[in-house]
């Protein structure tokens, strides 16, 4: 029997070192102090011995099996110890630590550069006035003095909503902002149909055409629309308020032309150029030879078309032009293809 603690005694501590996580220690609990382990089996044989073997070899049981118990609660707790000093390690959260870097969203080239024209053009008194995108063809052709068949319709195709289903005034996605001059007008002469207020207004917004998409042409893009009416106005107020607007556009001493041109809606119509960037007036494939670049139309509004507005047009007479904000900033940076715009390369309108 001593033999046997002895053993057990001397051995214990080897298995018990060899352990390294909880399943194991308590299969060694069972084996060492369970039931049917050896120590406890030798318990129950204290009985069968003498009264004079017992004293020793029960006080002895009883040391052997406090030193395995205090070896069992010492390991476990090291286990316990070194699985929170693992979870801390693996959890860990360093607070200072820089944090991620978010990227920046900006605003689009587009939106910019149409916000830059904007405040140029309030600047010079002009206030945003916004028409819708779906326009009836009464408003985008007829009373701009369009006539049914007349041959400037081939120029702008465009995308009809509800073809064939309105008759003669079928919707469409308007193809120009013109029709915004014939929304403002009316609502400024409403406020006081029999001496209507002047008005001066720029009309920003998406226009449509059902066209081949090339470097050059995109089924949508925006334009500026500016609608100027009052008593007394004339050309020179046209040239003068185009000529600043190209001077705070493109730089003060950038050079300019206008050459006459034929809108159904102004008469007289003319066209704005300033001089090309790439060649500087010079000749080149970007400018097709001509030296210059156009940048807008305009023209003094046609007495149809003020009378289609509700402004009586022996009292009073306006300008009005229209721009193309991507075609301006093309121009500005040398961009050479409209499709950068809506292509949503992230590559390229990181630039702005
Ligand atoms: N609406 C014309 C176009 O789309 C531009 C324009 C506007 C011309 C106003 C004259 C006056 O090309």
């Amino acid at each position: 029997m001593l033999d046997l603690l002895k053993n057990i005694e001397n051995t214990f501590r080897e298995s018990l070192d060899s352990i390294t996580d909880e399943a194991a220690l308590e299969a060694w609990r069972l084996a060492n102090l369970g039931r049917n382990s050896p120590l406890m089996k030798a318990f129950s044989e204290l009985g069968r011995l003498s009264t004079v073997e017992r004293p020793a070899a029960g006080q002895m049981a009883n040391q052997v099996k406090q030193a395995l118990e205090a070896a069992f609660a010492e390991k476990a707790g090291q286990l316990k110890a070194s699985a929170m000093a693992k979870s801390l390690q693996q959890e860990k959260l360093d607070v200072t630590l820089p944090g991620r870097p978010f990227r920046r969203g900006r605003l689009h080239p587009a939106t910019a550069n149409l916000r830059r024209m904007l405040a140029i053009l309030a600047e010079m008194g002009f206030q945003v006035y916004t028409a819708r995108d779906i326009e009836t063809d009464e408003m985008n052709f007829q009373l701009l003095n369009f006539p049914p068949y007349h041959p400037a319709r081939e120029m702008q195709d465009s995308f009809y909503v509800e073809a064939g289903e309105r008759g003669d005034n079928p919707v469409l996605l308007r193809t120009h902002t013109s029709p915004g001059q014939i929304r403002a007008m009316r609502e400024y002469a409403a406020l006081d149909p029999e001496n209507p207020p002047s008005i001066r207004v720029a009309l920003p917004g998406m226009c449509y055409r059902f066209e081949q998409i090339t470097a050059r042409s995109e089924v949508q893009f925006y334009q500026i629309e500016g609608l100027a009416v009052g008593e007394n106005i004339t050309f020179s107020d046209l040239k003068g308020t185009l000529v600043e607007f190209a001077r705070r556009m493109f730089g003060q001493d950038v050079r300019y032309r206008f050459r006459a041109d034929h809108f159904p809606f102004t008469e007289p119509s003319a066209e704005l150029d300033i001089e090309c960037y790439v060649c500087g007036g010079k000749g080149c494939p970007v400018c097709k030879q001509s030296g210059w670049l156009e940048i807008l139309g305009s023209g003094m509004v046609h007495p149809t078309v003020l009378a289609n507005g509700g402004y009586d047009p022996q009292r009073y007479t306006g300008f009005a032009f229209g721009m193309g904000p991507e075609r301006q900033l093309m121009l500005r940076y040398k961009i050479n293809d409209i499709r950068n715009f809506w292509a949503n390369d992230i590559r390229f309108l990181e630039q702005f």
